[in-house]
């Protein structure tokens, strides 16, 4: 009796560690993920029923396409200064990306004692936007070309030569709508953040809350573009902060640097409102 309870418990514990093996995030590798734009991607984005962009087949001569999967966003040769061997241009619309436009203080819209902006958001430091945000946005801004990589290859799409033609606005990020992006974070930032805002706002501390090498925020800070995680219960599009509990997904990642508790949640104003 007692080795089956002990059995007993020690199944529960497996089941309990199972559990987040089951439900998966689709791997890059899957023709379903959003983010595969090879010749053997699926035709249509599996939750919409849209047309998915994706590569011709190479064996078309006259203008090819790729079977390969990472060589939209990353080479191993000759890749873009920024990090992660990238093989994507800058996005055609550099330079006209705005600011979000609501008061912020990392944005300058408050005096703070120390008048220097230690967060950088579009400062001559870090032209605006940076890192890996950049990359994402050599789609998401609607102009550039998805099949153009670093070399000025370009691979024959279709579906869909750019994002705007899959006539889903919500695909085309406008960054005066959204939540800001490319600022560094780190103690400076908190303690000019906290002179306006006092007892509002923390340092990440989550594992899968990251900055980036330089302490900035990013699109990455809250997406990974590799795990389609849009089937996962908490329905969120490539979300990185993906553990398989269905609550809370969200708001750990808000509350991770917005105190909610003193200041109720955090709007959930984000993008393309
Ligand atoms: C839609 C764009 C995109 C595609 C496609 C893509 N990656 Fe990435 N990958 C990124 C971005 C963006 C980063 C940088 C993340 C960062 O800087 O935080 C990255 C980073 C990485 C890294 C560095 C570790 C990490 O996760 O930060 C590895 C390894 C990697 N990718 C492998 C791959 C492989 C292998 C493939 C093909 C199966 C692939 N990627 C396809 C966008 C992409
Ligand atoms: C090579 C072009 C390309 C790059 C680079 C790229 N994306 Fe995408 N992304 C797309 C396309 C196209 C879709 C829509 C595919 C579909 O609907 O079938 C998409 C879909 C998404 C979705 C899901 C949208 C939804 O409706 O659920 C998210 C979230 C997303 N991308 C975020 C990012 C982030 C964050 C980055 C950078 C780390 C990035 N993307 C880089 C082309 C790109
Ligand atoms: C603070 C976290 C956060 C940051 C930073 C962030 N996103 Fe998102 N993103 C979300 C959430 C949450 C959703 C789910 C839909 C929503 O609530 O707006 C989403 C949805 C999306 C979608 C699907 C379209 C939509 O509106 O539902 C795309 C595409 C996308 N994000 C791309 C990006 C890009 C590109 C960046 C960087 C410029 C970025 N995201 C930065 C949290 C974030
Ligand atoms: C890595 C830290 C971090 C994460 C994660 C984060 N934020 Fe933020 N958020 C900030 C910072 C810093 C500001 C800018 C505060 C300022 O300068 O006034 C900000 C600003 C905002 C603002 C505008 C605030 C205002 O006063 O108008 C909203 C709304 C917001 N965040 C919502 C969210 C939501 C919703 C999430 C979760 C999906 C989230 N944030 C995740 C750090 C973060």
């Amino acid at each position: 009796m007692k080795t089956n309870i002990h059995f007993g418990i020690l199944a529960l514990w497996l089941i309990f560690l199972l559990v987040p093996l089951t439900s998966a995030a689709i791997p890059l590798s899957n023709s379903n993920n959003q983010h595969n734009f090879s010749s053997g991607a699926a035709n249509t984005n599996p939750t919409t029923s849209n047309p998915h962009p994706h590569a011709d087949s190479p064996d078309n001569l006259v203008s090819p396409g790729t079977s390969e999967i990472c060589i939209f966003c990353h080479t191993p040769h000759n890749a873009a200064p920024q990090s992660s061997l990238w093989n994507r241009r800058d996005p055609d619309s550099m330079g006209s990306f705005p600011v979000y436009g609501g008061q912020l203080v990392i944005k300058g819209s408050f005096n703070v004692t120390d008048a220097t902006l230690h967060s950088q958001y579009n400062s001559a430091t870090f032209p605006y936007p940076n890192g890996a945000s950049k990359l994402c946005l050599s789609c998401h801004d609607g102009v550039t070309a998805i099949g153009t990589v670093l070399d000025g290859t370009a691979f024959n799409m279709l579906n869909a030569s750019n994002i705007s033609a899959m006539n889903d606005p919500r695909l085309v990020i406008d960054l005066a709508v959204s939540h800001p992006i490319s600022f560094v974070y780190d103690s400076q930032v908190l303690s000019d953040v906290s002179q306006v805002k006092p007892g509002q706002y923390r340092l990440p501390t989550l594992i899968d809350v990251p900055l980036d090498g330089q302490q900035r925020m990013q699109c990455t800070t809250c997406h990974d573009p590799h795990e389609d995680t849009r089937s996962e219960p908490h329905g969120l599009p490539f979300w990185r902060h993906n553990t398989n509990t269905v609550v809370s997904e969200f708001e750990d990642v808000c509350n991770d640097c917005h105190l909610a508790d003193k200041t109720g949640p955090p709007a959930p104003v984000l993008h393309n409102m």
